[in-house]
C-alpha cells in the first residue's frame, strides 16, 4: 500500500476503490477532515459511501473507515459538514460543539440528510432524516455554512427546475428545518459559496457562487439572496477538476478560503482511481477586467521540498538548461521576464510553453490565457504521478490536468528563443507524504 507505481505521492488518492467528489471539508478538534466520494467494491463510479482522511497539515493524510454507509434512503452522495458551534443542532453534549454531516441520500425520492459525530471519528445518521424532501428528482449537494449577520444556516443546493440548473438557497435555524429562500439560474452541481476579501482587504468583501465546473460569479448576499455583480467567469484552465469544495471553520486567526477539487486523474491498473487536487488557497485579485479568483497551493506544501535541484538569477537566451536529469516528484518556481519569444519548461518531457508574445501558457498542447502581472511571469508547476498542476500570473490561471509522466524520462529542461530573464528558477524533489 502507497508503493504502488502509480499512487500520486503528494496528492490524496483512497487507499482502494473509486473516489470523485470531495466532501464535508471541515477543521475539527485540531484536524483537517477530508471526506470523499467512496465506492469501496469497485475501480469505477458507484455504491456512494463518504470514505474519510484527516490530517493536522492539509498535506499528510491518514485514511480512516468510511463515515457514511448507504442506507434504505440510498447511496451517499456530495455534501458537507460544519461544527454546530452554538449547538443548535442539540447534538452536541456537555459543553462541546457537534461536527454535523450533511449529504444527499439519491434514492427516491432523492432528499438531504444529517449525520453527527462528537469525536470526529464516529458517525450517527440522525433519526429523524430526511431533513429535506425532495424538491425535484434530483435535487442534491448541500453545501451548508454560518451566517453570522442573520445568524442562521444557509445551504445551497443544485435543484433541476424546468430542464434548467439552478442554485437554490435555503436557511434554518438548527440543521433541521430548512426554507427555500431564492434560487439562481446556471450552475449544475457541488455548489460552494463564500465570501473572500479583495486583494486581502478585509474592509472590501464580496461573496462567490461556484459549482461543479468551477466557473463562478462575484457579486453580494443578504442572507437570503445572492446579487450578481459579474457575468458567469471561467473557473480552472485545465482538464479534469470538477466538484471542488472549500473547507469550513478553519480558525479565524488563519483565516484561508481553501479549496480541494476531485482532479480526475485515472490510476489504471491500479486497485484504487482517481486523486484530490492538492490543498488550494482561493483568493480575488484586481485585474484590469475587475477582482476575478486566483488559485495558489497552500504554504503547506513547501514542507515537502526535498533536494533542491537549482536557484539562480540568470539570462537565458536562445539557449536550453539542464536543471536535473533525476526528477521523479517536481515542485518548479520561475519567475521571468520573458522577450517575445518562448519559454519551454520540458518537465520530464511535459512540455509547459509560456508565449510572451500571445501572454498565453500551454500545458501539454493545451492552451490558456497567461496575462503577465508587473512585466513578470511567475509560473509554479507541480509534477505527480497521475497529474501535472501548473499556476501562473498570480494563480488567475490554475491549470490541472490529469497526465501520466512516462517512468523513464527523468530530466527538467529549459528550452528559450529570443530571451528572458530569470529571478528565480527552481526546482525541488516533493517527498512523498505517504507513511510506508
Ligand atoms: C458530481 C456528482 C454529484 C453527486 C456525486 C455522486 O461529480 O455527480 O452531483 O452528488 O457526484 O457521486
Amino acid at each position: 500500500l502507497y508503493r504502488e507505481p502509480l499512487r500520486p505521492q503528494f496528492h490524496f488518492s483512497p487507499k482502494r476503490g473509486w473516489t470523485n467528489d470531495p466532501n464535508g471539508l471541515v477543521f475539527f478538534n485540531g484536524e483537517y477532515h477530508l471526506f470523499f466520494q467512496h465506492n469501496p467494491y469497485g475501480w469505477g463510479w458507484g455504491n456512494m459511501h463518504w470514505g474519510h482522511a484527516v490530517s493536522k497539515d492539509l498535506v499528510h493524510w491518514v485514511e480512516l473507515g468510511d463515515a457514511l454507509y448507504p442506507d434504505a434512503m440510498g447511496p451517499v452522495f456530495s455534501g458537507s459538514a460544519v461544527v454546530d458551534w452554538k449547538n443548535t443542532s442539540g447534538f452536541g453534549k456537555d459543553g462541546k460543539p457537534p461536527l454535523v454531516l450533511i449529504y444527499t441520500a439519491a434514492g427516491n425520492p432523492t432528499v438531504q440528510c444529517l449525520a453527527y459525530s462528537r469525536d470526529g471519528k464516529s458517525f450517527t445518521k440522525y433519526a429523524g432524516n430526511p431533513v429535506l424532501k425532495q424538491i425535484t428528482p434530483g435535487n442534491r449537494d448541500p453545501k451548508v455554512f454560518w451566517h453570522e449577520p442573520t445568524k442562521r444556516w444557509v445551504m445551497t443546493l443544485y435543484v433541476e427546475v424546468d430542464k434548467k440548473h439552478t442554485i437554490h438557497f435555503l436557511t434554518s435555524p438548527d440543521l433541521k428545518d430548512w426554507t427555500v429562500r431564492s434560487k439562481i439560474d446556471g450552475f449544475f452541481e457541488c455548489p460552494d459559496f463564500f465570501e473572500l476579501p479583495i486583494d486581502g482587504d478585509a474592509t472590501r468583501k464580496k461573496w462567490v457562487l461556484t459549482a461543479a465546473s468551477s466557473e463562478y460569479m462575484i457579486g453580494g448576499f443578504d442572507g437570503e439572496k445572492f446579487t450578481p455583480e459579474t457575468p458567469k467567469l471561467p473557473g480552472h484552465r485545465g482538464r479534469g477538476f470538477y466538484a471542488a469544495q472549500t473547507f469550513s471553520d478553519i480558525p479565524a486567526a488563519d483565516g484561508r478560503r481553501i479549496q480541494i477539487g476531485w482532479l480526475q486523474a485515472p490510476s489504471p491498473g491500479m486497485a484504487f482511481n482517481q486523486a484530490m487536487s492538492v490543498p488550494l488557497e482561493l483568493s480575488l485579485r484586481t485585474t484590469p477586467d475587475g477582482p476575478r479568483l486566483a488559485w495558489a497551493p497552500v504554504k503547506e506544501l513547501n514542507g515537502l521540498r526535498g533536494k533542491s535541484h537549482a536557484g539562480y538569477k540568470i539570462t537565458l537566451t536562445n539557449s536550453e538548461t539542464t536543471l536535473t536529469d533525476r526528477a521523479e516528484l517536481v515542485d518548479l518556481e520561475a519567475v521571468f521576464k520573458p522577450g517575445k519569444g518562448k519559454v519551454t519548461f520540458l518537465v520530464r518531457d511535459i512540455p509547459v510553453v509560456y508565449d510572451g508574445a500571445k501572454e498565453e501558457l500551454i500545458v501539454n498542447k493545451h492552451r490558456a490565457p497567461a496575462p503577465l502581472r508587473g512585466g513578470h511571469m511567475e509560473l509554479r508547476i507541480l509534477v505527480d504521478r497521475t497529474a501535472i498542476e501548473v499556476f501562473a500570473s498570480d494563480g488567475l490561471t490554475y491549470v490541472p490536468m490529469p497526465l501520466i509522466p512516462e517512468a523513464a524520462r527523468r530530466s527538467i529542461r529549459v528550452d528559450v528563443t529570443g530571451s528572458a530573464d530569470f529571478r528565480t528558477l527552481s526546482s525541488w524533489e516533493v517527498r512523498p507524504i505517504w507513511k510506508r
